[in-house]
């Protein structure tokens, strides 16, 4: 009999957002037995952040509008760093995502003429954000879960992985446990895509709720997957300010997509300083410093932020296209936004560093683990145009279930699961357990955010991020005696300190690999190196990898653009 629960998959996707339904949905429907294992439940994703649209050339408002355009606006918003192949499959993939979508029952908003609506947002020359109000990302969730519980893949709801599980140098499956219980359940896998999301978290001021962990990172960084670019983190420049509870919850870019305007505490239109000729619907690391610049100027609003002001449209307007942003500052901050502004700053988003990936297969280097969505990296450069991230997901998650599914099918037989190798992990988990004179996590984790907020934000210095090195350092040592009290029966604290192994491993590499890039270059600012430097930085990616109990930073060329897709950024 075996010692702890188990189960067995061609399968396993760990992420219940929509990059992990779109990849199961795949996997199933290839015939394979897939199961999704996520900590929290089903749906409950960032996915559903992704309030103002997705990004999908259907040329609906703008005829002229293809996937050569969308390529392009991908490439300079990500300032040249982007995967030029996932771009361009990104690009060219997105409309028959969208189209699919639609046959499992998303609904867009429309045109007068019946046509899925698409709006203007930052960076995007065309208008391209195909919606549903301001709560596209929710439908999108919605739909994917409607099909995915229809197309017989298990789940398994609030249940963490804690370690992926290796044969020789393949996956073989993980070991995880109920947060109800505490309880250890062992899932043996062919394959599995890692559909974790980002890793906000480790951040003081952020629009992601308390999921967003960079668990997968930290499991595929220990299992000997390469992590790339962590330095380019995304901080959305609108976020609420006000009231301190509700610190960092995302204002969505539809607000500004929808004519919405930025002004400072005289009044003035920032973006006319700016980039006066994309104004509002510049790209967000544009947008996100020109507030920073402006606070820090002394021209910042009420509680330290910018005033964002949409009340010239019609209130009607307001509420029918920004349903969620009405309620919530009604709500949480007892404004109304169809009579006045709104008080918005910078917060982490998303991260476009993450696992290193095949553009056509998402494989990692690790033979059998895959990853899609946000906790892949490469597609988006150094800066994500927003509503390119509900699009990536559909396309490369696809792309990750079909390849997995093809890795777990071409297998003779399912890999071997060590019992030896189970039994570490387990010990490994319940270490906290053992600790009796450690920190509490509570306390490590609000120094990592401070850490991180301070001194590895959103404008760098090598100063500062020494200190952030050290103090990531000390933070490392105390991880290791962290102390968890009670028992293993619904622990939250337990589950932090779990949870700070993977934000510590990758706020260690978004802190070497902004110290490591000597340049400025979308959402990575450097205070000491404020140009963007093409000859040296803009040919190279970073990449953190495991070296026995370190991490090693490094640089690896990036790939070169053929001729025809070079051609193309020259003549638009
Ligand atoms: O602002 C927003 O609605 C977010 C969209 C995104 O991150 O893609």
């Amino acid at each position: 009999m075996e010692k702890f629960e188990t189960h067995e998959y061609d399968v396993i996707i760990i992420g219940a957002g929509g990059a992990g339904l779109r990849a199961a949905i795949e996997a199933s429907n290839k015939g394979c037995s897939t199961a999704i294992v996520c900590k929290s439940l089903l749906g409950k994703a960032h996915t559903v952040m992704a309030e103002g649209g997705v990004a999908a050339a259907m040329g609906n408002m703008e005829g002229e509008d293809n996937w050569k355009t969308h390529f392009c606006d991908t490439i300079r918003g990500g300032k040249f760093m982007n995967n030029w192949r996932m771009a361009e499959l990104h690009a060219k993939e997105a409309p028959d995502r969208i189209r699919e979508l639609e046959q499992w029952g998303a609904v867009f908003d429309r045109t007068p003429e019946g046509k899925i609506n698409q709006r203007p947002f930052g960076g995007h020359t065309h208008k391209r954000l195909c919606h549903v109000g301001d709560r596209t990302g929710l439908e999108l969730i919605r739909t994917l879960q409607d099909k995915g519980v229809h197309s017989g893949i298990d789940v398994y709801m609030e249940c963490t992985v804690s370690q992926l599980l290796k044969d020789g140098e393949k996956v073989s499956g993980a070991l995880a446990y109920w947060r109800e219980t505490g309880r250890f359940v062992v899932f043996k896998a062919k394959a599995i895509i890692i559909c974790t999301g980002g890793l906000g978290r480790a951040y003081k001021i952020t629009s992601n709720s308390w999921e967003c962990t960079g668990d997968g990172i930290g499991l595929a960084y220990e299992a000997g997957a390469e992590l790339l670019d962590a330095e380019f983190v995304q901080f959305h420049p609108t976020g609420m300010v006000w009231p301190p509870g509700v610190q960092g919850i995302l204002v969505t870019e539809a607000v500004r997509g929808e004519g919405g305007i930025l002004r400072n505490s005289e009044g003035f239109r920032i973006m006319e300083k700016y980039d006066p000729e994309r104004m509002e619907l510049s790209t967000r690391d544009v947008v996100a410093k020109a507030i920073y610049h402006e606070v820090k100027g002394g021209r910042g609003s009420e509680h330290g932020g910018m005033y964002l002001d949409i009340s010239h449209r019609p209130a009607e307007y307001i509420k029918k296209k920004l349903p969620s942003m009405y309620m919530q500052f009604m709500e949480l901050a007892d404004v109304d936004i169809t009579k006045g502004p709104m008080e918005v700053g910078p917060t982490t988003h998303y991260t476009m560093g993450g696992i290193r990936v095949e553009p056509e297969t998402a494989a990692t280097r690790v033979p059998g683990l895959y990853a899609g969505g946000e906790a892949a990296a490469g597609m988006h450069g150094a800066n994500r145009l927003g509503g390119n991230s509900l699009s990536d997901l559909l396309v490369f998650g696809r792309r990750a279930g079909l390849s997995a599914a093809e890795h777990a099918q071409g297998l003779s037989a399912a890999p071997t699961v060590d019992a030896g190798q189970i039994e570490d992990a387990a010990n490994s988990a319940l270490e906290p357990f053992n600790s009796k004179e450690g920190d509490d996590p509570y306390a490590i984790h609000r120094d990592l955010q401070d850490n991180m907020q301070d001194y590895v934000g959103i404008m760098r210095s090598e100063d500062d991020l020494k200190k952030g090195i050290d103090g990531l350092e000390q933070i490392k040592q105390r991880l290791k005696t962290v102390r968890t009290d009670g028992s293993r029966p619904f622990n939250p604290g337990w589950h932090l300190a779990l949870e700070l192994r993977a934000m510590v491993v990758i706020s260690e590499a978004i802190a070497r690999g902004a110290l490591q890039r000597k340049e400025s270059r979308g959402a990575h600012t450097r205070l000491d190196y404020p140009e963007t430097d093409a000859e040296t930085y803009g040919k190279i990616n970073s990449i953190a990898a495991k070296s026995g109990k370190d991490m090693d930073v490094s640089t690896a060329p990036l790939p070169q653009m053929p001729d025809e897709l070079k051609k193309l950024l020259e003549d638009k």
